[in-house]
C-alpha cells in the first residue's frame, strides 16, 4: 500500500478486517447512535436512517469502559441465586452460574487480575475503591518521623489523591506546606514531567522525604511514567513507593512484582470495563504481606502474629476462623489480609464478567495492538493539523501526550485553541462519537485496544476535522441539517480527500 493509502477508510477496514484481535469488539456491548441519542432507557429515538442504527464512535474507555457482552449473564445469574437461594448463595455451588459461593467471590477473581498487574496471587486483593485504598495503604505505608514526613506526588494529581494525601499529613499534625512536594512539568509551557526531573525532585527531597505515590499513567496527558526506574530511584534513598493505576490497569502490561513496588491501587472501571464505581483493587507487595504466627506463650494460651500494621477488618482475618467471631485478627498473609468488608457480589460479578473476557488474550498482544492504534489516530491527526494550518492559518489543536510510544498508553489528550472545545464536543456528540474533556481546553481519546478498531478511529478523526471546520468558520454541521460524520464522498471526504 503506498502512503497516501494509509489516510483512506478502506485502509483502516483492511488493517481491521487482517487483525487477529479485530474479534474482541463482538464481546462488547457498544450503544447505538441512536440509543445515545435517546432520553429514555426504552425507546431509542426512531432510526432517522441507516446509520442511526450504526454503533456510536466510543473512544472514551480512559473513562468508562464499556459494557461486556457477559455482564448481564453474570449480573442475572448473581440477582437469581440471591432469589432462589438466600444467604445460602454464601456458601453452597451453584449449578448453572458462572459465579462461586459469594465468601470466595472476590478471591475467585484474583489470579487473572494478579496476570493483568503482573504481580503473585497471594499480592493482590479486589477491593473497597480506589481512593479508599490509598487511604487504606497510606494509613499502613505513610509513618512519619521528625526525620522523614515528606510525602512526593505530582501538582497535577488527580484531585482526589491530593486530597486524600493532603488528609493523611493533617491527620498526623503536619502541615501540607511543609510536608507535600509537588513535582511540576519541567518546562513552564510543558506538561510532560520527564523521568530525570522526578529523579531530581526525589534527590532533592530524599533524606526528609517517607513516601512517594504517582499515578502510572497521568489522566489529563496521557503520559506513561518509568515505574521501574522511579521505583527503584526513590526506594535506593528509603522512601517507599505507591502507585495510583488507575489509568494503566488494563492499558499497559504491568510487572508490579518485579518492579518491587511496595504498594498500589486501582479502579476497574476504566479499560477493566466493570462498571461505573465497581470495586477496585490493591497490590501489596509480598515482602509487606508476611505474617509470621508465634507459637502461645502459655499451655492453651493462644497464638500470636505479627503482621504489617494496617486499618483492619474482619475480611482481611482468616477464612477458616472469620465465622468463629473470636475478636482475635489473624490476618491472610498477602493484600488480601488488608481487606475490610464483604465484597459487594454485584460488584464481583462484573469484575468476574470482565475478567473473563479479558483472558481470550493477554496484555501483551493487547499493548502491541494498543501501540498500532494510537500510533494511527496520531498519523491522522497531524495530517489534519497540516491541513488545518494550510487552510485556517492556525491550528486548532495539539496533542500534548508524549510522542514517544513507550511514555503512553491508549490515550491521547488534544489540546484545543482557546473557545474551541464545547463547539467541537457539541460536534462530536451530535455525530455520536464519545471522548470526553478536560475542562479548559483538553479532549482525550482513547482507543481501547480490547473493543475500538482502526475504523473508529478513522470515523473519529473525520468527525473531529469538521467539527473543528464548523468551530472555526462559525457553522454548525447540526444546523445545517448536514450529517456531522460524512458519507463517502460527502464534505468532509472531499475535504479530507484534499489532504492526501
Ligand atoms: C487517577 C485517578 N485517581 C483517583 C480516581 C478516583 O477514583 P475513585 O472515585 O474510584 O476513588 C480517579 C478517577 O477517575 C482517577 O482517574
Amino acid at each position: 500500500m503506498s502512503k497516501v493509502d494509509v489516510f483512506t477508510a478502506a485502509y483502516a477496514r483492511d488493517r481491521d478486517a487482517n487483525d487477529p484481535l479485530s474479534y474482541l469488539r463482538e464481546k462488547f456491548v457498544i450503544p447505538s447512535k441512536s440509543s445515545l441519542a435517546s432520553k429514555s432507557l426504552h425507546s431509542p429515538v426512531p432510526p432517522a436512517d441507516e446509520r442511526d442504527n450504526e454503533p456510536s464512535i466510543y473512544l472514551c474507555g480512559n473513562s468508562l469502559g464499556l459494557q461486556p457482552a457477559l455482564t448481564r449473564a453474570y449480573m442475572q445469574q448473581y440477582l437469581d441465586t440471591w432469589a432462589t437461594k438466600g444467604v445460602y448463595g454464601h456458601f453452597k455451588e451453584v449449578e448453572g452460574s458462572n459465579l462461586v459461593p459469594w465468601l470466595h467471590v472476590d478471591s475467585d477473581c484474583v489470579p487473572e487480575m494478579a496476570k493483568i498487574v503482573g504481580a503473585l496471587q497471594s499480592e493482590v486483593a479486589i477491593m473497597q475503591t480506589l481512593t479508599a485504598n490509598l487511604h487504606l495503604m497510606m494509613a499502613s505505608f505513610f509513618k512519619p518521623t521528625k526525620e522523614r514526613w515528606k510525602i512526593i506526588l505530582e501538582g497535577k494529581a488527580f484531585p482526589s489523591d491530593h486530597y486524600a494525601i493532603e488528609s493523611h499529613i493533617r491527620h498526623h499534625g503536619l502541615e501540607p506546606a511543609d510536608s507535600m512536594v509537588l513535582i511540576e512539568p519541567d518546562k513552564r509551557d510543558s506538561h510532560i514531567i520527564s523521568t530525570n526531573h522526578i529523579l531530581s525532585r526525589i534527590d532533592q527531597h530524599a533524606s526528609e522525604t517517607a513516601l512517594l505515590l504517582l499515578p502510572g499513567i497521568q489522566f489529563y496527558t496521557g503520559q506513561y511514567f518509568d515505574m521501574p526506574t522511579i521505583t527503584a530511584h526513590a526506594q535506593r534513598h528509603g522512601i517507599i513507593v505507591g502507585w495510583d493505576l488507575a489509568h494503566a490497569v488494563g492499558n499497559v502490561p504491568l510487572h508490579l512484582h518485579d518492579w518491587n513496588v511496595d504498594f498500589a491501587a486501582w479502579c476497574t472501571y476504566k479499560y477493566l470495563n466493570c462498571g461505573p464505581g465497581a470495586i477496585g483493587g490493591a497490590f501489596v507487595h509480598e515482602r509487606h504481606g508476611r505474617v509470621t504466627e508465634h507459637p502461645p506463650i502459655e499451655p492453651n494460651g493462644e497464638p500470636s502474629f505479627d503482621y504489617h500494621p494496617r486499618l483492619s477488618g474482619w475480611w482481611g482475618s482468616s477464612k477458616s476462623s472469620r465465622f468463629a467471631m473470636t475478636n482475635r485478627f489473624h490476618p491472610i498473609p498477602g493484600a488480601a489480609g488488608f481487606q475490610l468488608s464483604n465484597p459487594s457480589v454485584a460488584d464481583t460479578a462484573a469484575v468476574k464478567a470482565s475478567l473473563d473476557t479479558f483472558q481470550l488474550t493477554d496484555m501483551k498482544a493487547l499493548r502491541e495492538r494498543s501501540l498500532q492504534l494510537t500510533k494511527y489516530l496520531e498519523d491522522l491527526l497531524d495530517m489534519l493539523t497540516t491541513e488545518q494550518e494550510r487552510r485556517f492559518e492556525r491550528r486548532c489543536f495539539s496533542i500534548i501526550t508524549p510522542r514517544d510510544l513507550a511514555q503512553r498508553g491508549a490515550q491521547l489528550s488534544l489540546l484545543l485553541q482557546p473557545g474551541l472545545l464545547d463547539p467541537v464536543m457539541e460536534s462530536l456528540e451530535a455525530a455520536a462519537v464519545v471522548v470526553d474533556e478536560r475542562r479548559p481546553d483538553v479532549i482525550r481519546v482513547a482507543p481501547a485496544p480490547l473493543y475500538n478498531t482502526y475504523a473508529d478511529v478513522y470515523l473519529f478523526v473525520k468527525a473531529f476535522r469538521l467539527a473543528c471546520e464548523d468551530a472555526v468558520t462559525g457553522k454548525t454541521s447540526v444546523a445545517d441539517g448536514e450529517p456531522t460524520v460524512m458519507a463517502e464522498g460527502g464534505r468532509g471526504e472531499k475535504g479530507w480527500s484534499e489532504v492526501k
